[in-house]
């Protein structure tokens, strides 16, 4: 999940956008005594510091922050805490995770920090004594968007980046973006300098090559063994969508998207309507433009859905994969690269959960299921996402970028 991926969406949230800010209209400015809205305090607002073009999208907002033990086992000494806030695109809200592990000396290592309220912050330090280490999985965005902010907050901490971070579309130091140098690239060479790798191995995949801003540009991931929980850390490879509302979405978001046309009124809040509004959401967000989401030919910007989205979410959620767009997109360029980079995992690291960046976590799964969702990496009918579900949005998106290189 990327730039691309964020503004493709953006634009087809479009439709969603003009149909909220009626609803909100139709209020006539008693939206706020609206029981819907979600109520923010102080602590959950920021302003992002990046130095940045992306203020429309990652600008200033209030976020709430959420924070769950991902210990196994009930173990009363966590060593491993989710904290999570929503991933937003318009109407649509997605979970996104930062991941902290306590050290065994009680300092802290933090993949892929959030959005820097004051709650974030709070949240993060109450695992442990002190900020010791900041890890950039990926080139992506939305995990690196806020590390300055966060360096901020941990002037001490030390800067760990997966390898080849752009700064698309200028050629910007990564002091500037970052606010520091970094410390160190997770790449095989430093692997013996890096403090923390007797608790925490890493293994890093170089994905699919891209023409960025004009130059080929590599997307790394950088996954992670968390020793002491068994945990294996990704971001964007794997995911599990729930089947079930995530508890940061926004009724209000749902109960939009849950239209059968966005020019329908806004349906009454029951869990069911709530329901569709999730199963509607993965669907947007998983493949832009999927199956049964149709413009409607006479009023511009009217988006109506058809019969049999259900069953296409029923085939995307609740099991372990590789993203649609991961897949066809940015796996999709050299397969034997990805799949060494299988194989190094499955063959060195022995886990019993997965926590990825997206969506449900820790999911319980080991390294043979790890294995088994890269199976289609030998052969494209494994498990294959539905056609039509790709064929508007993901695959024309995918064919041109994958042309280009
Ligand atoms: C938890 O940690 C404390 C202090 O580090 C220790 O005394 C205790 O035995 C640990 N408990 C378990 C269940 O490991
Ligand atoms: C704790 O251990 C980590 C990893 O070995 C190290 O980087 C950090 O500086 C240590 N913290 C303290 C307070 O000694
Ligand atoms: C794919 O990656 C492998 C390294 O694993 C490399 O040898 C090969 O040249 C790459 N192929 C393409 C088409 O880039």
């Amino acid at each position: 999940m990327c730039l691309l991926f964020g503004l493709v969406l953006f634009c087809l949230a479009l439709g969603y956008e003009r149909g909220r800010a009626a609803a909100v209209l139709s209020t006539c400015g008693v939206s706020n005594s609206n029981a819907l809205e979600l109520v923010f305090n102080e602590k959950q607002q920021y302003v992002q510091k990046f130095p940045t073009l992306f203020a429309p999208l990652y600008g200033e907002a209030f976020k709430k922050t959420i924070k769950r033990s991902l210990e196994p086992n009930n173990n009363a000494n966590t060593t491993i805490w989710a904290v999570e806030q929503n991933l937003e695109l318009g109407p649509l809200q997605t979970p996104i995770r930062c991941v902290v592990v306590r050290l065994k000396n009680g300092s802290l290592w933090v993949h892929a920090p959030l959005a820097p309220t004051q709650e974030f912050f709070e949240l993060v330090e109450s695992c442990g004594e002190k900020v010791a280490h900041i890890v950039v999985p990926t080139y992506a965005l939305e995990h690196k968007v806020f590390v300055k902010d966060a360096l901020q907050r941990w002037p001490d901490a030390k800067l760990w980046t997966s390898p080849g971070q752009f700064s698309f579309p200028f050629d910007v130091s990564e002091e500037f973006v970052f606010g520091k140098r970094v410390d160190g690239v997770l790449d095989a060479k430093s692997h013996p300098l890096i403090p923390w790798s007797d608790e925490i191995d890493y293994a890093t995949l170089a994905g699919g090559t891209f023409d960025i801003g004009g130059k080929p540009t590599t997307l790394f991931e950088t996954a992670f063994l968390h020793k002491a929980s068994k945990s294996l850390i990704v971001t964007d490879a794997v995911a599990q969508i729930p089947k079930t509302v995530p508890p940061l979405n926004n009724p209000e978001n749902l109960l939009l998207i849950s239209k059968l046309s966005t020019a329908d009124p806004m349906p009454d809040d029951t869990p069911s309507s709530r329901l569709i509004g999730w199963e509607k959401t993965a669907l947007l967000v998983s493949y832009f433009f999927p199956e049964h989401e149709e413009f409607d030919p006479k009023k511009l910007g009217v988006v109506t859905w058809t019969e049999g989205w259900h069953d296409n979410f029923n085939a995307l959620a609740g099991r372990l994969i590789v993203p649609p767009v991961v897949r066809t997109l940015i796996y999709a360029q050299n397969r034997s690269r990805v799949g060494e980079w299988v194989d190094e995992v499955v063959e060195r690291w022995e886990f019993d959960q997965i926590v990825p960046a997206h969506f449900e976590a820790p999911i319980k799964a080991t390294s043979r299921d790890f294995a088994n969702a890269f199976l289609f990496l030998k052969d494209d009918t494994v498990d294959a996402f539905p056609e039509n579900d790709l064929a508007r949005g993901l695959r024309p998106i995918a064919d041109a970028a994958l042309k280009v290189l």
